[in-house]
């Protein structure tokens, strides 16, 4: 892939090895080289219903005579991530003709990508697999690592596999028609990897914030490499997440409890923001992180633009329900939290009167 190509990150896993392509403008050529690589295979493209809305057209100018390619579309939201949405796409599947020569291409955020990926490792065993990620939040998190699934009644992502892709496209071009609701949410994940891996990272997001939000040319494309590479590096080292990749969660036990008892109306990315606030100030009372880097992480986090308040729910309640969450073990519950900027540890056990304290601190009553 020629000009508009500014780099490739290559992830190396016992799952499986992948590259991820990151430019500007290369949507076309990522068909083209998916068309190419795949000579003998059917593509089938699996994208949300606001994406075919916006790049529809785009792709099937390009590609709509040829009888290879099938776009499979299903309805965009969260909702969508479940088995029963899966069951279509793959009855839709069938329906084509497509049996083990499919490649399957997801193609939209990271719900589409979480379901399609789970559509490609059980369809007929298991097919190619490939990301383009449409919004900021799969571009730097959810599209590499190899985590695909779809949520159940009982909780989110309870029923899938890990099944890594074959290759990432990430077009920085595409995030121009995100709402801006949509960025912040993914904003939520670049602040995290720099908290937890990347200091220099940290240090440019509180210089130059304002400019990745608006998708300053070279401030956002610092910003998704950085957090990528962050990523790529952890899933290297703990692909199933038995240790280091535990770090990937802070911010995201009381996120996670936030976003259940919100009913999902607390964006996933908002959520982890408000989790990363309280996370960072329960670092601080159990002696592990001192005040002023503390200072500086509570200070980024407020000119991101990801917290909304009030807070509607209590502590305890919040506690609760990081009882339940899928994570805690035999109902101990296991933070990943900061010692210092760019440094996490994780598997600790933190006692309720002092989560009550820091959820309190942050402003819930
Ligand atoms: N697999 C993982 O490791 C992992 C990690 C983090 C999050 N996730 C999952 O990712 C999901 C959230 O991803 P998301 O925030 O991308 O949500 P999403 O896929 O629902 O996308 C958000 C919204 O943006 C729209 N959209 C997508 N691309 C667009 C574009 N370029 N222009 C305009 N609109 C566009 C979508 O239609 C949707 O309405 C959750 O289900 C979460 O569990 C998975
Ligand atoms: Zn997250």
């Amino acid at each position: 892939m020629k000009d508009s190509h500014i780099e490739t990150i290559r992830v190396s896993t016992k799952n499986g090895k992948y590259g991820i392509v990151v430019g500007r403008g290369i949507l076309d050529a990522a068909f083209e080289e998916v068309l190419s690589t795949y000579k003998e295979h059917k593509i089938a493209i699996i994208t949300d219903s606001n994406v075919e809305k916006i790049y529809g057209n785009q792709i099937n100018r390009k590609l709509v005579n040829n009888p290879r390619i099938f776009i499979l579309s299903f309805k965009a939201g969260e909702e969508s991530k479940n088995r029963k949405v899966k069951e279509q796409l793959e009855d839709r599947l069938f329906s084509l003709g497509c049996s083990r020569d499919t490649v399957i291409v997801a193609f939209g955020g990271g719900v589409t990508g979480d379901l399609s990926g789970f559509v490609a490792a059980t369809y007929m065993r298991g097919v190619p697999f490939i990301q383009i990620p449409t919004t900021l939040l799969s571009q730097v998190d959810s599209s590499i690592g190899g985590k695909v699934g779809v949520d159940h009644p009982t909780g989110k992502n309870l029923i899938g596999a890990f099944y890594p892709p074959e290759k990432v496209y990430i077009d920085i071009d595409l995030l121009n028609t995100l709402p801006r609701e949509e960025l912040i949410n993914g904003i939520a994940e670049i602040i995290k990897a720099s908290i937890i891996k990347d200091k220099t990272l940290f240090e440019y997001l509180e210089k130059n914030i304002e400019k990745v939000i608006n998708l300053e040319d070279k401030f956002i494309e610092n910003a998704i490499i950085s957090s990528l590479k962050v990523k790529a590096k952890v899933v290297e080292l703990d692909e199933k997440e038995s240790g280091l990749r535990k770090i990937l969660n802070f911010g995201h036990t009381i996120g996670h409890a936030i976003e259940l008892l919100s009913d999902f109306k607390i964006p996933h990315g908002r959520a982890v923001g408000i989790g990363m606030v309280v996370e960072t100030l329960i670092s601080e009372k159990i002696d592990l992180l001192n005040s002023k880097d503390k200072d500086r992480i509570l200070k980024l986090i407020d000119k991101s633009e990801l917290l909304v308040s009030p807070f509607k729910f209590s502590p305890d309640e919040i506690i609760k329900k990081t009882i339940l969450d899928k994570k805690s073990r035999k109902g101990v519950v296991e933070y990943s939290l900061v010692k210092g900027i760019g440094d996490a540890v994780y598997g600790i056990n933190v006692e309720d009167k002092i989560i009550k304290e820091s959820l309190l601190e942050a402003g819930f009553e």
